[in-house]
C-alpha cells in the first residue's frame, strides 16, 4: 500500500517514455452540492501499453480534496486493453464514509459502445481537442 499522497503520477514515470499527458480536475460534492474537503481519491489506470503495473504501481496514486472539495490529477492517457474501452479507476471516500468505487470514461471512444461496463454518465467532460484535459465532479453521500 502506498502511504504518501501522489497527485502527479507522471513523476514516478519520468525516466520512461510516456503517452499523451492528461490532467483531470473536479470536485467532490455532497448530494446538496456542498464541497467535501479532505475526501480521499485513489486513482489507477493502465499504462501506455494497456498494462497495469502491479509491482511498482506506476500509475496509481491517492490524494485528498482541498477546502473547496477540489482535486487535480496529472497523468497520461491510459491505453486500451482487450475487452475494455479507455478508462480510469477511482475510489472516492468522504472522511469516515463509505468508499465509492467507480470508473471514468473518455468521450467519443470507439470502444465505449463495445464495453458492457461503460456508462455515458461516467464520461469526463473534455476541454478542447483531444483527450488532454478532463473534468469530473463526484457526488457522495455524507
Ligand atoms: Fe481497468
Amino acid at each position: 500500500m502506498i502511504s504518501f499522497t501522489r497527485r502527479r503520477l507522471l513523476a514516478a514515470a519520468a525516466a520512461l517514455p510516456v503517452g499523451p499527458k492528461l490532467v483531470v480536475t473536479g470536485q467532490v460534492l455532497s448530494a446538496r452540492c456542498e464541497p467535501v474537503a479532505n475526501a480521499l481519491l485513489d486513482f489507477w489506470h493502465a499504462d501506455e501499453d494497456g498494462e497495469y503495473d502491479n509491482r511498482g504501481f506506476r500509475y496509481r496514486g491517492h490524494q485528498f480534496t482541498d477546502a473547496e472539495g477540489r482535486y487535480r490529477l496529472q497523468t497520461i492517457v491510459p491505453a486500451e486493453y482487450p475487452g475494455r474501452t479507455r478508462h480510469i479507476h477511482v475510489k472516492v471516500q468522504a472522511p469516515g464514509k463509505r468508499v465509492l468505487t467507480t470508473q471514468l470514461y473518455f468521450r467519443d471512444e470507439p470502444g465505449n459502445r463495445r464495453d458492457g461496463l461503460y456508462r455515458p454518465d461516467l464520461e469526463m467532460r473534455m476541454a478542447g481537442k483531444g483527450a488532454g484535459e478532463g473534468r469530473f465532479d463526484f457526488v457522495v453521500e455524507i
